[in-house]
């Protein structure tokens, strides 16, 4: 277990994901009823980007370093809600700090909305106790998100998300989430699912992704940006958000970010994003 999102924090992969978890939030406040949040792995909560983790790799100026320049209004006003989480804590803890997943989370629920958090490294799992165990609606577990997904599912709330983000350290890893995120449908089939994957040189997830779509029976949504060619680069190229039961105004909402994202987040030829219907006729490449 050697992955430290604080390396990581507020890059093109972190950015992506949390626009695109912002929107999913957005969709489910706009019904009165009460929704869960489940968030798998759920990393420290937020992350100094002067601190020594960040200041090592340096990601998060090709991330998060690139969105000060506004877009244009439609891209905007779509991004304005992640744009306010980022205000609101820079605000709270300064103006170096990046809010993770559970940040994101906690600013948007409401009273009446709960959010369970779990991760499974303890002195991270300690850190995020301290830091998000003290409101009411919202719960830390010191646990493996996988047996997490069978055990916190299903929520007495009909509505909700569950946010799956692991490291992808452990080789299958593909395999493995899918087969755990088909199991967590069946035992929660009207619950929006998120899982986030890594994009690089090799085989890549259109068979996983073909075969899960194959027996999956309802719909999703494969949203990716690239910043480089996978082909042509050792590291990290791209990160997706396979997206099941998505909100029915994700797509076109997707449409209009990705593109924005990629133009501005890209850093070799080959840069480009995905929005495509997994159920479809082989949709678009990437662009
Ligand atoms: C990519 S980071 C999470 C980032 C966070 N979701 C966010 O968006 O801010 C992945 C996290 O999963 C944790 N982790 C790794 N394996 C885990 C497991 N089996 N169960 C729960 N957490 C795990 C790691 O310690 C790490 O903090």
């Amino acid at each position: 277990m050697n992955y430290r999102h604080a390396f990581h924090a507020g890059n093109f992969a972190d950015v992506t994901k949390h626009v695109l978890l912002v929107r999913i939030l957005v969709h489910l406040l706009r019904k009165e009823a009460p929704f869960r949040v489940v968030d798998t792995h759920a990393g420290i909560g937020r992350y100094d980007l002067a601190g020594p983790e960040a200041k090592r790799t340096g990601e998060w100026q090709g991330g998060i370093g690139r969105l000060d320049a506004p877009f244009g209004d439609d891209v905007e006003a779509l991004l304005a809600p992640y744009r306010a989480v980022l205000d609101a804590t820079r605000e709270r803890y300064g103006r170096t700090v990046y809010p993770g997943s559970p940040a994101i989370v906690r600013e948007l629920i409401r009273p009446s909305d709960r959010a369970v958090f779990v991760e499974r490294h303890p002195a991270d799992a300690d850190t995020l106790t301290g830091r998000f165990n003290a409101t009411a609606n919202a719960k830390v577990l010191r646990l493996d998100g996988w047996t997490a997904l069978g055990a916190l599912l299903p929520p007495k709330e009909r509505r909700g998300l569950v946010l799956i983000d692991p490291p992808f350290e452990e080789p299958g890893e593909t395999e493995h989430a899918l087969a755990r995120l088909a199991a967590a449908i069946r035992r929660w089939p009207t619950g929006i699912y998120a899982l986030w994957y890594p994009i690089k040189r090799g085989p890549g997830m259109d068979g996983p992704l073909a075969r899960f779509a194959a027996s999956l029976g309802r719909e999703a949504l494969r949203l990716e940006v690239l910043v480089a060619d996978p082909a042509g680069r050792a590291g990290l190229a791209g990160s997706g958000l396979l997206v099941v039961n998505p909100p029915w105004t994700l797509a076109e909402e997707a449409g209009t970010l990705l593109p924005a994202l990629a133009a501005r987040l890209a850093q070799e030829p080959g840069a480009g994003f995905r929005c495509e219907a997994l159920r479809a006729a082989a949709g678009p490449a990437h662009r």
